[in-house]
């Protein structure tokens, strides 16, 4: 991949796995933005790899896209964004980081055990989750959601 300042949209696709029509639609909502060179080319930015390469991870990560416009929103216009600049994203997107990595250790530790989904399918529901006691909280699997549980 050339390493110029600025990207055609087919760089940008196979550096950052998106297809060109994801990238098309990242650029109608705002994520990105094309710039036109003196020869009116559309290019991008070679920054804007980071930032579709935060978007997708904000995705997987559950964020929703309008949490990831109004994050990206925040990024100056024109120019690549510094190492603070980022930081305070990952200082405001924090905590949601620290409940995702909290439910999956749950997960990890509850996996084999009772989950308290109200299956009642396995001998440990009968012990930690009589009668789906669990469900009286609400919906879901109560004990990897945060409930306590075994
Ligand atoms: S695993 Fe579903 S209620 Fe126990």
């Amino acid at each position: 991949m050339p390493s110029d300042r600025t990207l055609s949209i087919g760089d940008l696709a196979s550096r950052t796995g998106l297809s060109v029509s994801a990238i098309r639609f990242y650029e109608s909502r705002g994520l990105v933005r094309a710039i036109r060179t003196g020869g009116n080319q559309r290019r991008f930015l070679r920054s804007d790899i980071r930032r579709l390469s935060f978007a997708l991870i904000a995705q997987q990560l559950g964020l929703t896209l309008g949490q990831i416009e109004a994050e990206l929103a925040t990024l100056p216009e024109g120019r690549a964004p510094t190492r603070a600049d980022w930081q305070r994203i990952s200082e405001r997107i924090g905590g949601v980081l620290d409940q995702k990595i909290a439910m999956l250790e749950r997960m990890r530790k509850k996996l084999d055990g009772c989950i308290g989904c109200g299956c009642l399918s396995l001998e440990t529901c009968a012990l930690y989750n009589p009668e789906d006691r669990a469900g009286r909280a609400g919906p879901g699997p109560r004990f990897v959601i945060g409930d306590e549980g075994p």
